[in-house]
């Protein structure tokens, strides 16, 4: 038999290499290859020789199935998120950059449960107890009767937790400071990380636990590591914010009991974080309402309508190939828009540089933000300072036509509950509805790009604004 040889496996994204290179050819990422044994790998048991297979008894698709119960942390930001409360037996991933405040979030959490009277334990890799005593400390939550350890070894970590009573809730801090004995890599490494996860995973399945693992995220964006165990857990959020704001956002990735698209939002203060139960209030608070180039869009977060402000900004430009910057929004998305603007708005912005930024760090994926993006850019353009009272939503397509979106009604109350009594937005099946019973914010259907810069160059001409002259057309 050949000498088994050791593999190279990237530390981001798990590729397997037959011999070191500086960069990993899968992900692109530089001196993230890591030598591993080949009795550290999968396949290694099966070469120490494996048992025979147990015969087990099949089920059919039908027969009863039962919602899963659920385990409500108290606060109920998280609760959103995570779908109705934590699912026993499950195990949830929650990824975010160093100091963003998972700990915080968790401790929390924590606190409120075992105030409730159930077993929950913490773990922490990271910091001594009593760092995590002192930090509960400040948050006032001293008293909640939380189980702490700082503890890396997984064999360890499930002895302790089987012997007792089963806990309702487990906390992992984090799980790139786990290490495991099955494998023989170093602590850290990918292959340490996916079999400590895998442990962990199993020890929550067999006591119906529910285990919650922090892993921490590279400033690219990717959870270095417990990248690689997003597939084996059942749900998976990231915590975003940015240091210039006080909120955070937990948003859901992945989740086996629950939808994938609601966020919790949270304010970072003096004493952990705290709720925020109305999102665009926060987002839209220090709106400057008499400048060019700021529009307000009512968009969705999973169920819940969130109205944020998209700015831009269109200067002539002295480069070559004009600059394009985009904070919080695709930038392939700015380019197509601007193309639809060009093509059929015969708005010219090729010499000009764009940025756009979403205001508050919110990062926006909805394809409904191309209207208030649209109007954010071409207010700029042409100086026109958009109403104070106007909201826009809706899906450009590339031939210029709105399409509409969804739970434009849901959008339409919280403009209106937010102060804003106009819409722009395409014509839904919902529009006649809002009309009559009205509800919401008055409705300006619009089908056409075109006619969103008619309306703004129109705007632009009543304002004695210097740049007016340079009306869009
Ligand atoms: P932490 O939960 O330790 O972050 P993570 O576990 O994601 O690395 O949060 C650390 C940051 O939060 C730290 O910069 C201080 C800040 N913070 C507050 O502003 N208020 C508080 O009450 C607490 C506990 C932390
Ligand atoms: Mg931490």
């Amino acid at each position: 038999m050949a000498k088994p040889r050791s593999s190279f496996i990237c530390q981001n994204c798990g590729a397997v290499a037959p011999r070191w290179q500086g960069k990993c050819e899968a992900c692109n990422e530089w001196n993230s290859l890591v030598e591993e044994a080949p009795s550290a790998g999968i396949g290694a048991v099966a070469a120490r020789g494996a048992r025979k297979g147990r015969v087990f008894a099949l089920e059919g698709l039908t027969g009863e199935a039962k919602a899963p119960p659920r385990l409500l942390s108290g606060l109920a930001e998280l609760d959103r998120v995570t779908g109705g409360g934590f699912v026993p037996g499950s195990v949830l991933l929650i990824g975010g950059e160093p100091g963003i405040g998972k700990s915080t979030l968790l401790i929390q959490a924590c606190a409120l449960l075992a105030r409730r009277g159930e077993r929950v334990v913490y773990i922490s890799g990271e910091e001594a107890a009593a760092q995590v005593r002192l930090r509960a400390e400040r948050l006032g939550l001293a008293d909640a009767p939380v189980e702490l350890a700082a503890e890396t070894s997984v064999e360890d970590i499930i002895a302790t937790l089987s012997a007792g009573r089963r806990p309702a809730l487990v906390v992992i801090d984090s799980i790139q400071t786990m290490w495991t004995e099955t494998a023989e890599a170093t602590p850290g490494t990918v292959t340490q990380v996916r079999c400590a996860a895998q442990a962990l995973i199993r020890f929550a399945k067999l006591s119906g636990a529910c285990v919650i693992l922090v892993g921490h995220v590279t400033k690219d964006g990717q959870i270095a590591g417990p990248r690689v165990v997003e597939h084996m857990v059942d749900a998976v959020a990231s915590f975003e914010g940015d240091g210039s704001h006080h909120f955070r956002i937990l948003r859901n990735v992945k989740n086996r009991f629950g939808p994938t698209d609601e966020i919790g939002v949270f304010e970072m203060t003096g004493v952990g974080l705290s709720e925020v139960a109305n999102p665009s209030a926060l987002f839209l608070a220090g709106r400057d309402g008499s400048a060019s180039g700021a529009a307000v869009f009512a968009g969705m977060e999973g169920t819940r309508p969130v109205l944020v402000e998209i700015q831009a900004l269109v200067a002539p430009s002295a480069l070559g190939t004009p600059r394009r910057a985009v904070v919080g929004w695709d930038p392939n998305r700015l380019s197509m828009l601007v193309a639809v603007l060009e093509t059929h708005g015969r708005v010219r912005l090729g010499q000009h540089d764009i940025y756009l930024n979403v205001a508050g760090g919110v990062k926006i994926s909805e394809p409904a933000a191309d209207l208030a993006a649209a109007a954010a850019l071409v207010s700029s353009l042409t100086g026109a300072v958009l109403p104070q009272d106007m909201v826009f939503f809706g899906e450009v397509g590339l031939s210029g036509a709105i399409r509409p979106a969804p739970h434009a009604n849901l959008r339409l109350k919280e403009a209106a509950k937010l102060g804003f009594s106009r819409a722009v937005a395409p014509p839904g099946p919902q529009e006649g509805e809002t009309s009559s019973r009205n509800t919401g914010a008055a409705l300006r259907p619009i089908r056409h790009i075109g006619e969103a810069i008619a309306d703004i160059a129109a705007l632009g001409r009543g304002a004695p604004a210097p740049r007016a002259a340079r009306a869009a057309g």
